[in-house]
């Protein structure tokens, strides 16, 4: 495996044109395409749903890593593996049983991701690390793209890489050029990133400059 994997995130795309520009990252170099699901409650803003993440499905072979921003996330799993999910990663603070919500993505045979939000402590994921594969922290509250980077990310990625040395760890949230190196020395070892990748002209070197 590489050792850091890029997940440019869609959310600022024109979802018309879903299919040919998913197919361009993958060309140009992205390891995962990353899907920003938003319900309009457990944040203030709302997106798609799983009908996009099969229209993906269909245009790429790389992984799918489907950011689930949802009340009751248990609720959906099955559609959205089902869609073609590879990774599905939920909110713990929109879970209402945490051990059943990561149950239930294991068993829809999708990699389990567990977020937090940047004002959860990191204690409260520490009893769930050895049950999933991958957690997702936020460098921004979720909502929106293009927002400015929290710093308090850096630390809490390293406390989390203390406790687990293996587990994958995606940061997620105005990773730029800047703040890349910052995040990945802390050992975060999946970025995501939608305006340093997408508002560019040149996606292949932006995805290179990241990585
Ligand atoms: C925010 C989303 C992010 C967002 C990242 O709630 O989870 O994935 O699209 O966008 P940038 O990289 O522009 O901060
Ligand atoms: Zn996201």
């Amino acid at each position: 495996m590489k050792k850091v994997l890029i997940s440019p995130s869609i959310l600022t795309l024109d979802f018309s044109n879903i299919q040919t520009q998913c197919a361009k990252l993958q060309r140009d170099g992205a390891d995962w395409i990353h899907l920003d699901v938003m319900d309009g409650i457990f944040v203030p803003n709302s997106t798609f749903d799983w009908q996009l993440v099969s229209q993906v499905k269909q245009a790429v072979t790389i992984p799918l890593d489907v950011h689930l921003m949802v009340v009751d996330p248990i609720n959906v799993v099955d559609n959205y593996a089902k869609a073609g999910a590879d990774i599905i990663t939920f909110h713990m603070e929109a879970a209402k049983d945490v051990v059943a919500t990561i149950k239930a993505i294991k068993k829809s045979s999708c990699k389990v991701g567990i977020s937090i939000k940047p004002a959860t402590p990191v204690a409260e994921i520490e009893p769930y690390l050895p049950l999933v594969d991958m957690v997702l922290v936020m460098s921004v509250e979720p909502g929106f793209g293009g927002q400015k980077f929290m710093p308090s990310a850096v630390e809490r990625i390293a406390q989390i890489r203390a406790l687990n040395p293996d587990i994958l760890i995606q940061v997620d949230g105005g990773i730029n050029t800047q703040t890349a190196p910052l995040v990945k020395k802390a050992g975060a070892n999946v970025l995501v990133a939608g305006s340093a990748i997408v508002n560019t002209d040149n996606w292949e070197k932006a995805i290179s400059n990241l990585r």
